[in-house]
């Protein structure tokens, strides 16, 4: 049997190429290898979006456009809306018996991400928890692996904790998942900042339209000690580059820009124009898939119908054992 595996995304917003270098085409990979669950968490979204829940809403759908554009296949993998999945919820409740209070605010994820929020002491209880609810979100599924980054470890090592502190208390019950940890590179963003995010406004988004990606590309942070183009400049580190690197597969024409680059011999707009295009002839097909999809709204609701029925029904399942083991699955 193949295993299972378990993501997660929080909808609140597009996704753009850093999601995709990121995840998204990993997760694309490993659809054929493993049983993949990926868990659409609009729940945790709103532990930071509790006040725009439109945003929220809106981006439920727009996630599921953006995965199968990516080609993620709903017959191979399957999407799940958290809020949809009750037994997270009540496993939630149960699991913040089993944590600290110090524990789950000493989550170095948690803990930077308050940091960056700049939530200082009035951080809601509910984003402070998130980590139980990610271990609820988890074990619900009966996930063996999780894939993740770096800065999600600490999410699977509190789960871990939580699963060998219930299974001591109550028997052996809730599955115990490991990282999976790959390459999860980070990609910088346009203005050459360390981080493709939304709220830096420095993305090109899979959706958008090929003068989109032209338009942000000519915008693009090159290096800034070269004033004409036939200034000697500076491949390394040089964001035009780094994504040249990662989108464009014409190696060759990769490596003679670059030497053009190093002697002066090349001008950045021939450098991002060829940018441009690589990028246009990987969105292309993506573009093609959602399109198709959005023309039936009536799918895109099956798909989610779909995944949340198969959720349901695993979850559930833990759920009930999980009561059972904490004797309250009263039969009355
Ligand atoms: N915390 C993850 C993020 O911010 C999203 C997520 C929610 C998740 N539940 C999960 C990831 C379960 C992995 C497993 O991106």
């Amino acid at each position: 049997m193949k295993k299972r595996i378990l993501t997660g995304d929080r909808p609140s917003g597009r996704l753009h190429l850093g999601h995709f270098v990121g995840s998204l085409a990993n997760r694309v990979k490993l659809q054929d290898e493993y049983e993949q669950y990926v868990l659409i968490a609009d729940v945790q979204a709103l532990t930071d979006n509790f006040a725009h829940p439109q945003i929220v809403a809106d981006s439920v759908k727009e996630l599921v456009l953006d995965y199968v554009a990516v080609g993620l296949d709903p017959t191979k993998t399957t999407f799940v809306v958290q809020s949809k999945i009750p037994a997270i919820a009540e496993l939630t409740v149960f699991y913040l018996n089993l944590v600290s209070l110090n524990r789950v605010l000493r989550n170095p994820t948690v803990k930077a991400e308050i940091e960056q929020k700049g939530f200082g002491d009035s951080v809601p209880a509910g984003f402070a928890m998130y980590p139980v609810s990610q271990a609820a979100d988890i074990t619900a599924f009966a996930a063996d692996l999780v894939p993740v980054g770096d800065d999600q470890l600490p999410m699977i090592e509190q789960t871990r904790e939580i699963v060998r502190k219930f299974n001591s208390l109550y028997g052996d019950v809730l599955k115990e998942p490991k990282a999976l940890v790959g390459e999860y590179p980070r990609l910088v963003g346009l203005d050459g900042k360390a981080k493709m995010s939304k709220s830096l406004g420095n993305c090109i988004f899979l959706a958008d339209s090929e003068e989109e990606v032209k338009k942000k590309v000519m915008s693009m942070y090159t290096d800034p000690n070269r004033i004409r183009p036939t200034d000697a400049g500076t491949v390394e580190g040089n964001p035009v580059f780094i994504y040249h690197d990662a989108f464009n597969p014409n190696k060759d024409e990769v490596e003679d820009l670059k030497r053009r680059y190093r002697k002066g011999e090349v001008g950045d707009v021939e450098v991002k124009q060829k940018l441009a295009i690589a990028i246009n002839v990987l969105l292309e097909p993506m573009r093609l898939r959602r399109q198709t999809l959005e023309a039936s709204p009536e799918k895109i609701e099956a798909i989610l119908a779909e995944g949340v029925k198969k959720g349901r029904l695993v979850s559930e399942e833990v759920l009930e054992q999980v009561k059972t083991a904490m004797k309250i699955n009263y039969k009355f």
